[in-house]
């Protein structure tokens, strides 16, 4: 093959290893390493133990909702859930009760929401089990808060 050729397979090549790459992350991110290096860089060795607890218990959200990414699930997607209104994700199918709310989520109203999702909402879809105890709500919002601010939300300009 000639240099033009062998130049095409090379960029043809490249999204293949993005995908298996993105592969590699996910089985990296299942047996427990992942790709926040860089926040956990910034972290205190006691603030990284309470990250790595937060993002534990956030493998309970994953099921139904992209943590820290705009893809719809079942939920509403978390990326940037940090500072954003209530039900404004404009292309999930939110409850009236979530629609109707004009609360803004950051770590009080979500501890609340949490701690006990049917009652304080009265109507919402989200039948997940209460987070009952405060330490793990807590470790939760740390990560979410970490990983999750405004400035990876579904609006930003990152892909
Ligand atoms: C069984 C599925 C399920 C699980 C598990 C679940 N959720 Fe949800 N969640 C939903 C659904 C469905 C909605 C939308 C509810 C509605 O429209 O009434 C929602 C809504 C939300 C909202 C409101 C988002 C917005 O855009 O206003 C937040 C915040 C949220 N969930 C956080 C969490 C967190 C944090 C966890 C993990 C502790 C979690 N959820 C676990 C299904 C789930």
């Amino acid at each position: 093959m000639d240099k033009s050729e062998a130049d095409k397979v090379r960029t043809e090549g490249v999204p293949v290893w993005r995908s298996l790459g993105a592969a590699l992350c996910l089985a990296g991110f299942l047996l427990g390493c992942d790709s926040y290096s860089d926040i956990r860089a910034t972290l205190s060795p006691s603030d990284e133990a309470r990250f790595s607890r937060g993002q534990r218990e956030a493998t309970a959200c994953w099921s139904c909702h992209d943590v820290t990414g705009s893809a719809l699930k079942v939920g509403p997607p978390l990326g940037g859930i940090m500072g954003r209104q209530v039900g404004v994700v404009p292309a999930f199918p939110y409850s009236d009760a979530l629609r109707a709310s004009n609360w803004v989520w950051n770590e009080e109203t979500l501890d609340l929401f949490l701690s006990a999702p049917q009652s304080l909402l009265p109507g919402n879809r989200m039948l997940s089990a209460p987070l009952l105890d405060s330490r793990r709500r807590g470790d939760l919002l740390f990560f979410l808060s970490r990983v999750s601010g405004e400035e990876n939300g579904p609006n930003s300009a990152q892909p």
